[in-house]
């Protein structure tokens, strides 16, 4: 047995104690007295009775030995910006955030909003919220009015955390317009939104409601806000993400557990130490940016460096030059960024001192061969593709270097992290399929600290969509297909349910087709995730038009595409726009009138579209693949 299949064994076999091994990585102001209570499965909750802060334990912690280290660099190519903060800045900061917040109301287990940037001010307001035990629910910049209502509406934020404008590839995307438009589509009025005045946009103020962040930040200096203890299972963030129904999750997460899980992957996964720079591009929006942009490095007392801007602006170069730089010792990215660069030129890769770089990591979406190779061999680094989901909030599989560096297997992620007892299951009677079958990839029940919770306010849909999703067996189902090999190997073959991956960004296809409905020139519509050399998926619509007029010539056609696409740029954000917009009469369905999504993904990809016994229709997909021809 390898070493990290003994460490794997014995976090299965002695869960208890294996975790509370880990549990000595951060300090606890009260000392839990039952390190799992799985009474009431599936709502397992670790460190039971114990009380501990994430605010604490990311920056206070660290004052007595690394006060004037580095805690935060924040770098900015999109306003040419840079500023360092120490752990004592950041300290600083955080409380003045946290003092600001308690001066808007804003009590324990309250939610706090944030639609933000990338700029420090999003950091502190998440550590601030961490510090004062309030619920912070970050909603990702590249939202548009209709997603943010959604949000605001589920989680009933008591103050949004906003700026006048975040920045694109050199283009200012105003935020405070979607925002207040959102506040007006929203049935919950949140009591204050605090506004971070970057200077990028206009930025129109509702009196009575609308607070400057830089005028309380002076009001509140030297103000001390004492950390706020937890019960170990309390919530820390709700982090909303996209399943099968347009209405998205707010997946919840606890403080304790959480904690311990990010604290012992910072060392047995991604190997780092009290002192280190991590480096992790992608955005606070997303759970990735939540776990080892803010939360893991400073558990760690690591520095973390947050980037606004893009892989290829002002060139190429621009990664590797921040890695010089800030002597970055881990990065983490999206095989996405990767393929970007790989069309840029490959001189980039040698252009600085990368010595000391250790490691690469990627996740978010399948990690390809070609990827992989290039990336590996022009840095001349490992890298380390790891498998995970918001869900799980660390990595589910990888090579865990820091407990073992197992040989990578191209196109795997690797194997099941410490505390996952994953199994691949048979998808309509729950059996574990045996190593070369694909299934269901599910993990059998307690999840490992750190995982969801639950669903925000929703305890019932945690259960239904999460735990009985595969039939005779009460597992996690994570929506992805999957394959072991003789090895124990895992490798990942897409999702079983209708998310699609865009370029690393996890979008619904229901929430997409929702969008295109609303708009009075659609009868129907379907959306499928079609693949695409670069961002891995893009969204692909078949839409019936109410109107045959309006899809009768070429040019007819190419305006109401635009103009549907606008709607779900204006509604969504540009993220969630699809790619093309095809007009036919009729789409597959069953004759039940369940739409073939596969069959049309199939088509799309020019694939065969596989058993079409139920389809209604066949003649449907028939037009399907000339529209897409045409
Ligand atoms: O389908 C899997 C894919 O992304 C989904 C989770 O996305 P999200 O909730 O945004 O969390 C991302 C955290 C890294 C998964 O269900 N996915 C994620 N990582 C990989 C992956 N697919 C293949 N390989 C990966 N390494």
């Amino acid at each position: 047995m390898t070493a990290s299949h003994a460490v794997h064994a014995r976090s299965l076999a002695d869960p208890e104690g294996f975790w509370a091994e880990q549990a000595a990585r951060i300090d606890w102001e009260t000392p839990f007295g039952q390190v799992l209570d799985n009474s009431r499965a599936p709502f397992t909750r670790w460190f039971v009775g114990g009380r501990t802060n994430l605010c604490h334990n990311a920056v206070d912690r660290h004052l007595a030995a690394r006060a004037s280290q580095p805690a935060l660099h924040w770098v900015s190519t999109e306003t040419d910006q840079a500023r360092t903060f120490t752990y004592a800045e950041l300290h600083d900061e955080v409380s003045r955030m946290a003092a600001i917040l308690q001066g808007l109301d804003v009590q324990k287990g309250d939610r706090v909003l944030i639609y933000m940037p990338m700029i420090p001010e999003a950091a502190f307001a998440m550590l601030a919220c961490a510090r004062i035990g309030a619920i912070h629910s970050v909603v990702f910049g590249g939202f548009a009015s209709v997603s943010l209502a959604a949000r605001i509406e589920d989680a009933r934020p008591r103050v949004v955390v906003s700026a006048d404008a975040g920045s694109r590839a050199g283009k200012v995307v105003p935020y405070k317009p979607l925002l207040d438009e959102a506040i007006r589509l929203s049935s919950h009025q949140p009591g204050k939104v605090l506004l971070v005045d970057r200077q990028l946009a206009q930025m129109p103020r509702t009196e009575g409601r609308d607070e400057d962040y830089a005028a309380w930040r002076e009001r509140v200096a030297g103000v001390q806000v004492p950390c706020v203890w937890l019960e170990s299972s309390e919530p820390s963030y709700v982090l909303y993400t996209s399943g099968t129904t347009g209405k998205p999750k707010g997946v919840q997460r606890d403080t304790g557990g959480y904690a311990v899980a990010l604290a012992t992957s910072m060392e047995y996964i991604f190997c780092g130490k009290p002192g280190d720079t991590m480096f992790t591009a992608s955005d606070i929006g997303w759970v990735v940016g939540h776990s080892y942009i803010v939360y893991g490095p400073l558990l760690a007392g690591m520095a973390t460096l947050m980037y606004e801007g893009t892989p290829i602006r002002p060139d190429g170069g621009i990664l590797w030059r921040l890695v010089e730089q800030y002597k970055v010792n881990l990065m983490f990215s999206a095989p996405t960024a990767i393929r970007v660069l790989k069309k840029q030129d490959p001189a980039w890769l040698t252009r600085y001192d990368l010595s000391s770089l250790r490691l690469l990591f990627l996740a978010g979406e399948p990690l390809d061969e070609p990827t992989a190779r290039w990336i590996q061999d022009g840095l001349g680094k490992p890298v380390v593709d790891n498998y995970w989901q918001t869900e799980s909030g660390w990595p589910i599989l990888a090579i865990q270097r820091g407990i073992e560096a197992l040989p990578p297997k191209l196109g795997s992620p690797g194997v099941p992290a410490y505390g996952y007892d994953l199994k691949i299951v048979d998808e309509n009677t729950g059996a574990e399929c045996p190593p070369g079958q694909k299934g269901v990839v599910a993990i059998d029940g307690p999840l490992p600290p750190g995982c969801m919770s639950t669903v925000w306010g929703d305890d019932d849909r945690f259960v239904r969509t999460y735990w009985q999703a595969v039939p005779n067996r009460l597992c996690y189902s994570t929506f992805d297909w999957g394959v072991r090999d003789a090895d124990g190997y895992v490798f990942i073959l897409g999702r079983t349910d209708d998310v699609i991956n865009v370029a690393g960004h996890r979008l619904g296809t229901r929430e997409i087709e929702e969008s295109l409905s609303s708009n009075a020139a659609v009868a129907e519509v379907a959306v499928v995730g079609v693949q695409d050399a670069l961002k891995g998926q893009v969204a692909m619509a078949f839409c019936i038009a109410r109107d045959p007029a309006r899809t009768a010539t070429a040019e007819a056609r190419l305006a109401l595409e635009g103009e549907l696409m606008k709607t779900v740029e204006q509604q969504l954000g540009a993220v969630a726009r699809p790619a093309r917009v095809f007009f036919v009469n009729a789409l597959p369905k069953t004759r039940s009138g369940k739409l073939l999504r596969r069959a049309m993904q199939a088509v799309a990809e020019g694939r065969d579209p596989g058993d079409l016994t139920t389809i209604e229709d066949p003649g449907a997909l028939e037009q399907l693949q000339a529209a897409l021809k045409g």
